[in-house]
């Protein structure tokens, strides 16, 4: 592993310094060196939210959040339903019903407060390494080492890991862990993830702007945005299926809610055929079903072509009206809708 350098006080005070001035302004967050603790249900509503979702997105899903269900209790006492409608677009599923999970052991198991460490964190339902940590750092100012892909890029350029990831993660880790102090920990973590967002960006870093050129193996080696190294991915499989766009007398749609294990659990969708290389495309319901046209989406193992088809019936689903359908759709069958209004309009 690269030695961590001597300078450890240098850096850190090079980058504090630097939050100080440059910190971004986001709604969840307290301002760098705020004496006040932030709320740690909005500290971890947000924490769970920026995962996979940058913060533009995750922004309004936030506001929306909070003046919904502005205490943890309050989440905890929401219909599922509700919960996973208004998750709708922001993606990876399993994230709102793992918040739910949480939510509803902090308000029953812990009376509606947080555990204030890093393990009693870690111990509740749904909580990975790194919202626990997140968490503990930033609403508690516990010495956390938070490590998400920001933090995993500046220590890769940083000391200049030649190993390629996922294989170094553990060295990244370590790496980011040897430059945690007592001093400042929501701050310090807040501060490298603000780095890797804005300056030390995944494409074309904007080393000029970085406070900590002075000591970065990646830069010296002129080469930072090499870092991190990484190892061939596989190409992405390619499926396709059939979405039904049903509507009935009073132009209502057809929605089927999913399974609640796998893909898109436990949300809203349209009837759909299986998504495979050959699916079996047998309509949900007997109708007078017409082309739409094709939607493309792409999910983390696979992309998807789905062929829509319209027509109107009857049948066995949640019928839901168009406005509420749209807002409480995952992103996929969203599209798929709209490509079958489209349909039906024109
Ligand atoms: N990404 C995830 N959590 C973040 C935070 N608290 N600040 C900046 N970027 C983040």
């Amino acid at each position: 592993m690269p030695s961590v350098p001597a300078d450890v006080p240098a850096i850190r005070s090079a980058l504090l310094g630097w939050y100080d001035v440059h910190a971004r302004t986001l709604v969840w967050r307290a301002p760098p060196g705020s004496r006040g603790r932030p709320d740690p249900y909005r500290v971890w509503l947000s924490e769970v939210m920026l995962q996979q979702t940058t913060t533009p997105h995750a922004t309004p899903y936030f506001l929306k959040f909070t003046e919904r269900w502005p205490t943890v209790s309050d989440l905890a006492a929401a219909e599922d339903a509700d919960v996973m409608a208004a998750w709708a677009g922001l993606g990876y599923y399993a994230r709102a019903r793992n918040l739910l999970a949480c939510a509803r052991a902090v308000a029953g198991g812990h009376g509606g407060v947080f555990p204030d460490t890093e393990a009693g964190l870690l111990a509740l339902p749904g909580v990975g390494a790194y919202t626990a940590a997140a968490v503990a750092g930033i609403a508690f100012g516990e010495a956390a080492n938070v490590v998400d892909g920001n933090v995993e890029r500046v220590m890769a350029r940083l000391f200049a890991v030649e190993t390629p990831v996922p294989t170094a993660r553990p060295e990244l880790r370590a790496l980011a862990g040897s430059l945690v102090r007592d001093e400042r920990p929501g701050d310090w973590a807040q501060a490298l993830m603000d780095l890797g967002a804005t300056v030390c960006r995944p494409k074309s870093p904007l080393c000029g702007d970085c406070p900590l050129t002075t000591w970065c193996a990646g830069y010296a080696g002129g080469q930072p945005e090499r870092y991190p190294l990484k190892l061939k991915k596989a190409e992405r499989p390619r499926r396709s299926g059939v979405a039904w766009v049903l509507r009935d007398e009073q132009g209502r749609v057809a929605l089927v809610r999913r399974p609640d294990k796998g893909l898109l659990g436990g949300m809203l969708g349209l009837p759909t055929s299986d998504w495979s290389a050959a699916p079996d495309t047998i309509p949900p319901v007997d109708a007078d079903w017409r082309e739409a046209g094709f939607v493309e989406h792409v999910f983390t193992h696979f992309s998807l072509t789905l062929d829509v088809r319209t027509g109107e019936g009857t049948g066995d689903f949640v019928w839901t009206p168009v406005e509420q359908a749209l807002g409480a759709l995952p992103t996929v069958f969203r599209k798929a809708l709209e490509r079958g209004l489209g349909a039906f309009s024109g």
